[in-house]
């Protein structure tokens, strides 16, 4: 998996209040809208195009447009839904398709109650949103899922990962030449003994959700 720890100034100032214990709900969805927008930009670098010439007002020009079919961005449900809005606000034309995971706090497995997504993703390339890659289960349960569906290209953006993650991620996919990135606004330390990426931000889902 190709890693990308996003370095700017907005988008450690950002996080760093994201992770503050002090800073509300309200705040922190706010905070990571804007976070996924920064980290969409960087993201998206091989998104296809096709190019195509446009008439301005003096001339022809050459350019590009998004190629279709238009990318699919999964949030993996529920934290997920707190990076979506940032990311369609980037990628207008995209599809939207819904994994529910939810990782079992006593065994850490990634367990799937929910999927609605298009049958066949041949040819599809994919952005999975999810605040959190710790043991990283389940990010590689739902690239997987993506993978059988026909996906052949698939991007992930985190807020925050953890070595531990990226590395269960190598191992699970070391022998598939299909192209896997993962885009993050850090690597944290480790992760503690209850699998919480340490320093971390605690429960994204509950400090977005309640
Ligand atoms: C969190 C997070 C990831 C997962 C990461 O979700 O949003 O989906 O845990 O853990 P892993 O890398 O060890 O698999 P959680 O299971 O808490 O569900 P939620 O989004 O509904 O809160």
């Amino acid at each position: 998996m190709e890693t990308l720890v996003v370095d700017h100034p907005l988008v450690a100032h950002k996080l760093t209040v994201l992770r503050d214990v002090n800073t509300d709900s309200p705040t922190f969805r706010r905070l990571a809208d804007e976070l996924v927008t920064l980290l969409a930009y960087e993201a998206t670098r091989q998104v296809r195009t096709t190019e195509v010439t446009v008439q301005t007002p003096v001339a022809a020009a050459q350019g590009v447009r998004l190629a279709q079919p238009y990318p699919l961005v999964v949030p993996i449900l529920r934290a997920g839904l707190g990076m979506l809005d940032g990311m369609t606000r980037l990628l207008p034309t995209a599809e939207v398709g819904f994994l529910g995971m939810i990782r079992n706090e006593s065994t850490l497995k990634a367990e799937t109650y929910a999927t609605r997504l298009p049958d066949d993703l041949s040819g599809r390339q994919v952005y999975v949103v999810d605040p959190m890659l710790a043991t990283g289960g389940t990010l590689a349960a739902a690239i997987e899922f993506l993978f059988d569906r026909g996906a052949d290209d698939v991007t992930a953006l985190c807020l925050l990962a953890a070595p531990e993650g990226i590395a269960h991620m190598d191992e699970v996919f070391a022998g598939t030449s299909k192209p896997i990135r993962l885009v993050t606004a850090a690597l944290d330390e480790r992760l503690n003994e209850q699998g919480y990426i340490v320093p971390g931000l605690g429960d994204a889902g509950d400090r977005l959700y309640g």
